[in-house]
């Protein structure tokens, strides 16, 4: 039925409940609202175990990453497009809305029409996404969620095996995180150290030669220290780099010559060049 409390009518097959929402303020369509609002996404993120997908190629890449769709919100267009995502049972919720509802809940026109809120997997362990893997990103404490999301497409797009997150480091299904990295997320297996002083220790035990991305003067320009073999590249954070534990644990600090007048490269711009460099032989 479509129950809008007032008026049953039939649903739409194969959607067995759908919810008209008529108001960005109804407190049923809670998961998908202040969307912009940093902490608040984090903490309901956090209690929930739920995360959002916006478009429907991330949410298509999504589900066949294996993640649950909890609910959809759209506007009427995308019932029929959706409809394989219903659920066996047709159980998927879906809130249904307005062109002017959807553009009040989320802050902006939505062109891709669709948001669904999914649920989180239980991550892998670090040692279970190095197995097998040769080329491995790893983020010491990035905060910034686009970030984030464009190193996953980059490593996705040059074929990065995993990326290995510190405790600390910003979310990747954060809702910025899944949209910059246009599902990349799904495709590319992470996991969190659970240890930040000794975490890379793992990495090394599994035979990974560990190259610290910084660009001081002092380190070596990468193309010497790339020697082929299994590899870890670590990314420092976007405001002071790479701590001086983790530089101290690597085998050898590696840059990536810049012009004079600039500092440092953006964290995103530097991964998709280190990681093009890095995988290029395998690539042929
Ligand atoms: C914005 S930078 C941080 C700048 C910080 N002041 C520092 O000295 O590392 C963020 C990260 O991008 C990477 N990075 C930026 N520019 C680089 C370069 N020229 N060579 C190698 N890595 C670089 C490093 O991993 C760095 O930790």
């Amino acid at each position: 039925m479509i129950d809008n409390g007032r008026n049953p009518r039939r649903t739409p097959y194969p959607w067995r409940v759908v919810i008209p929402v008529e108001d960005s303020t109804d407190p049923r369509i809670a998961d998908y609202v202040r969307l912009r609002d940093v902490d608040l996404r984090k903490s309901l993120e956090g209690g929930r175990g739920l995360f959002l997908a916006e478009g429907e190629k991330v949410i298509r890449r999504a589900v066949a990453a294996g993640h649950r769709v909890r609910s959809m919100l759209m506007t009427a267009k995308w019932l029929d497009r959706f409809a394989d995502l219903a659920g066996d049972e047709g159980d998927v919720t879906v809130y249904l809305v307005s062109d002017e509802v959807m553009e009040g809940i989320i802050g902006f026109q939505v062109h891709r029409g669709a948001l669904a809120s999914m649920e989180r997997r239980e991550l892998p362990s670090v040692s279970e996404v190095l197995r097998g893997a040769r080329h491995v990103v790893v983020l010491e404490d990035l905060v910034d969620h686009t970030n984030v999301g464009a190193i996953f497409r980059c490593a996705a797009a040059l074929g990065v095996d995993a990326i290995v997150l510190s405790p600390r480091c910003a979310d990747p299904l954060y809702r910025r995180s899944v949209k910059v990295s246009m599902g990349a997320v799904f495709s590319v297996p992470y996991a969190r150290l659970k240890d930040w002083h000794d975490g890379l220790a793992e990495l090394r035990d599994q035979g990974f030669r560990l190259l610290a991305l910084t660009p001081a003067e002092s380190a070596v320009p990468i193309e010497e220290a790339l020697t082929g073999g299994r590899t870890a590249l670590l990314l420092g954070s976007e405001g002071d780099g790479l701590s001086s534990r983790w530089l101290s644990e690597a085998d050898r600090a590696v840059r990536i010559p810049m012009s004079r007048e600039v500092d440092s490269l953006n964290v995103a711009a530097a991964a998709a060049i280190a990681c093009y460099l890095l995988t290029a032989p395998a690539r042929g």
